[in-house]
C-alpha cells in the first residue's frame, strides 16, 4: 500500500474517548496494573521515600546495545547477515536526554534497516508537544540513514504516526512493504494496537502478500504471537512490555502489562514455528525508573536456517 492506511473505527473511538485508556477484557481487569494509577503513583512515592529513584533514573537513562542474531527457515539468501536496528517503546518525553542518548548509541552502528515498535509518548491519554518534536528530531536522523519502518503502540495516538510519516517513516498501520534485496524479497507487516485499541486487523494487513513468502511481523505487543504464530510467520518483533522495567534481583519480571506466556517477556523466543523477539524497550511508562532491567536497542543480525 502506498502512503499510510487512514485511520480505523476502532482507533477513532478510543482516541475520541479523550481519557485514560484501561485495559477492558478479563473478569479480573479491576486487578490490571494499568487500571490502577494510584497503586502506581504509590510505588512511586516510596521509591522517593527510600531515595532509590535516584538510581532508578539513572538506570533509565543506561541504554545497552543488545546483539542478537535470528536464524530463520526460508529467509532468502540475499537477506543473509541483513541488520535491522530495532527501536522500541521511546516513551520520549519520560526522560530528559534520551532522544540525544539514542542518537549517540545509533550513530556508531551500521545496520540495513530501522524498525520502530511504537509507544512514542509517556502518556497514553494524550498527545504530548515534547514527545512530538524530540521524536521529529530522532526520526529525522534515522530516515537520513537508512529505511525506517514503524508502527504505532498503546500509548499512541494517531497524529504521532502522521508526523513520523512526514519525517520520512513509512508507517505500517495494518498494512506491509516489500523489502528488497537484489532479487529477494521479504515481506514486512505491521499491525496496529492490538492492547488498547483492538485496532489491529491482520487480513487487511497481510491482503498483498502471499502466504507462501518469508514474511516478519511487527506489532507493539508480543501478545497476537499466537494468531501470527498460525499465520505462518517466520519471524515477530515487539516490545510493549519493557521486560517489566522494574524487576527483582533476579530479573524476575512482577508485572508485565501483557497476557502473554513467561518465555515471551523479554529477549528471544520462539512459539511453534516462529522466531521472536521482545525488546525491553528504550525508554519507560507509568514511572521514570527501572531496576534489574536495563533499557535496549536491538541490533539483530538475520541468517538462513
Ligand atoms: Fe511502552
Amino acid at each position: 500500500m502506498n502512503g499510510m492506511r487512514p485511520i480505523s473505527a476502532a482507533r477513532l473511538a478510543i482516541e475520541a474517548e479523550g481519557h485514560r485508556h484501561l485495559v477492558k477484557r478479563g473478569w479480573l481487569r479491576f486487578l490490571h496494573l494499568e487500571n490502577m494509577p494510584p497503586l502506581v503513583a504509590f510505588l512511586g512515592y516510596c521509591l522517593k521515600l527510600t531515595l532509590l529513584d535516584v538510581s532508578g533514573r539513572k538506570n533509565a537513562l543506561d541504554v545497552q546495545v543488545e546483539r542478537v542474531d535470528i536464524a530463520l527457515p526460508g529467509l532468502p539468501k540475499g537477506f543473509e547477515g541483513v541488520k535491522i536496528l530495532f527501536v522500541s517503546d521511546l516513551h520520549i518525553d519520560g526522560q530528559e536526554r534520551l532522544a540525544e542518548k539514542l542518537i549517540g548509541l545509533i550513530e556508531a552502528l551500521t545496520y540495513d534497516y530501522c524498525l520502530l515498535g511504537g509507544d512514542y509518548t509517556f502518556r497514553s491519554d494524550r498527545e504530548s508537544e515534547v514527545a512530538t518534536s524530540r521524536m521529529v528530531k530522532i526520526a529525522t536522523y534515522l530516515a537520513g540513514r537508512t529505511e525506517v519502518y514503524g508502527i504505532l503502540g498503546n500509548h499512541d495516538h494517531y497524529a504521532m504516526g502522521e508526523c513520523l510519516n512526514q519525517c520520512g517513516v513509512k508507517m505500517l498501520i495494518n498494512s506491509s512493504v516489500c523489502l528488497r534485496r537484489g532479487g529477494d524479497i521479504v515481506h514486512l507487516v505491521g499491525l496496529d494496537d492490538w492492547h488498547y485499541y483492538h485496532a489491529d486487523d491482520l487480513a487487511l494487513a497481510e491482503q498483498e502478500v502471499p502466504s507462501d513468502a518469508c514474511r516478519v511481523m511487527l506489532c507493539h505487543s508480543p501478545e497476537r504471537y499466537n494468531l501470527v504464530a498460525k499465520a505462518g510467520y517466520a519471524l515477530y518483533l515487539a516490545g510493549h512490555t519493557h521486560g517489566g522495567q522494574i524487576c527483582l534481583p533476579n530479573g524476575y519480571a512482577p508485572a508485565t502489562c501483557a497476557t502473554i506466556p513467561r518465555s515471551l517477556v523479554r529477549g528471544a523466543w520462539q512459539w511453534d514455528d516462529m522466531q521472536g523477539y521482545t525488546s525491553r524497550g528504550c525508554g519507560t511508562s507509568g514511572l521514570p525508573f527501572r531496576f534489574f532491567c536495563p533499557p535496549e536497542i536491538t541490533l539483530i543480525t538475520l541468517h538462513r536456517q
